[in-house]
């Protein structure tokens, strides 16, 4: 009878295994006894297990859009676009939020821009306007646990833990103000009609300040949509705007035209979006007007048990059409200020020669 249990206990405990498929990866991580080789390390994560895999995809998937991207695109091919900007293989969608750029990714997001590695941006009113707040005044490492109620007497707002004085708000408004009224008469007497990425494309000629992503985005025609543009900063200065010369109007229905296009007539599509929201729906739903993007990674903390959009992995998106069913998108877990400066040092950065070759960034 004892024997009887301790063999049904080996066979339980040393069950044979049938065969894993062909080429599956053995997991091993980094061994420091190589020393500290940083691009090496990273290597290592798609091999490593866990979230530091996704981040590997993530680095492997990015890599195959900038591929896509150098490939030359036909003359013939482009045609069709209401938007002539000059096309490549792969078109890549970035979205980030508003944090995002309180936070130092601004800098590797600056960076995408600036080298035009990205052809259209979606990102939320904070987004806008802490990048054109941050050429006026700085924002500072604080502490997530400092209490609100000494903060609001110091005049300071947190962001996690990050300080901004809430005098750069007021910076802010004497930058703004006039060029509102500007925007105001160029409407009265040219017809102007005015959409979020037009005003956001204005605001970053007139920050002329190379640490920002907005300027580069105008100085590099690439358009950045924000559709919620008033759900900030930006909105308490249109408010206050018009009750001192009412009458500035603002169109999103041009610009949901303007962002499907740039999917619909690109030839492939990579959307890479950091963080939920807004921003990661905007770019999603634009794509399904091609009936789903070619490549995606989504960098987020968002859990889909709630039912979010936010949270939401990518497969569901491809429920909807809005990735392809033969795509291979990506999600990581994570704290997107901690992976995207690894994911651009391992894609964009690794390959600006190749990316930047023949243009000229002034
Ligand atoms: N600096 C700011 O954050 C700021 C400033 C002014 C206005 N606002 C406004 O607040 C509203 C909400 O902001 P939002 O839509 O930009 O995003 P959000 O802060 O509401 O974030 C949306 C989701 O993105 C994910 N996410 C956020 N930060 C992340 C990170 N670091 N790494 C990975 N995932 C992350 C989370 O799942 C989160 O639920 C917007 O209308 C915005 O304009 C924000």
């Amino acid at each position: 009878m004892a024997d009887h249990g301790v063999s049904v206990a080996m066979e339980a405990v040393l069950k044979a295994s049938g065969d894993l498929p062909e080429g599956t990866p053995k997991i091993r991580g980094y061994d420091f006894n190589q020393g500290v080789d940083l691009q090496a390390l990273l290597a290592s994560y798609i091999t490593t297990g866990f979230q530091a895999s996704s981040l590997g995809l993530a680095i492997q998937e990015i890599n195959l859009m900038i591929e896509k991207r150098l490939e030359p695109v036909d003359e013939g091919e482009d045609k069709d676009s209401d938007d002539h900007r000059s096309k490549s293989g792969c078109t890549i969608f970035l979205g980030y939020t508003s944090n995002l750029i309180s936070s130092g990714v601004r800098e590797s997001i600056r960076y995408l821009v600036e080298h035009k590695m990205v052809d259209v941006i979606v990102s939320t009113a904070g987004g806008i306007e802490e990048d054109l707040i941050k050429c006026l005044a700085h924002t500072y490492l604080g502490e997530f646990s400092l209490p609100g109620k000494d903060l609001r007497q110091m005049g300071i707002n947190r962001i996690g833990n990050l300080l901004v004085p809430n005098d750069n708000y007021c910076k802010f408004e004497d930058w703004l103000m006039p060029i509102l009224d500007q925007l105001l008469l160029e409407q009265n007497t040219q017809g102007t009609r005015w959409t979020p990425s037009k005003m956001i494309h204005r605001l970053g000629k007139e920050i002329n300040n190379t640490e920002s992503v907005c300027y580069w985005a105008y100085k590099n025609n690439i358009p950045v949509f924000s559709p919620a543009l008033t759900d900030g900063s930006l909105g308490d200065m249109l408010y206050f705007h018009s009750y001192k010369s009412p009458g500035l109007v603002v169109d999103i229905v041009e610009d949901i035209r303007r962002i499907n296009s740039q999917a619909v007539f690109a030839k492939r599509t990579g959307m890479i979006i950091l963080g939920g929201g807004l921003i990661k729906h905007h770019i999603c739903n634009a794509n399904l007007m091609r009936n789903g993007a070619d490549h995606a990674v989504f960098v987020n903390t968002g859990q889909e048990f709630d039912g979010s959009d936010s949270g939401a992995r990518p497969d569901e998106a491809v429920s909807w059409g809005k990735i392809r069913a033969e795509a291979k998108p990506v999600k990581v877990y994570a704290d997107a200020s901690l992976v995207f400066p690894l994911i651009v040092a391992q894609t964009f950065a690794l390959h600006a020669d190749k990316l930047t070759a023949g243009r000229k960034t002034d």
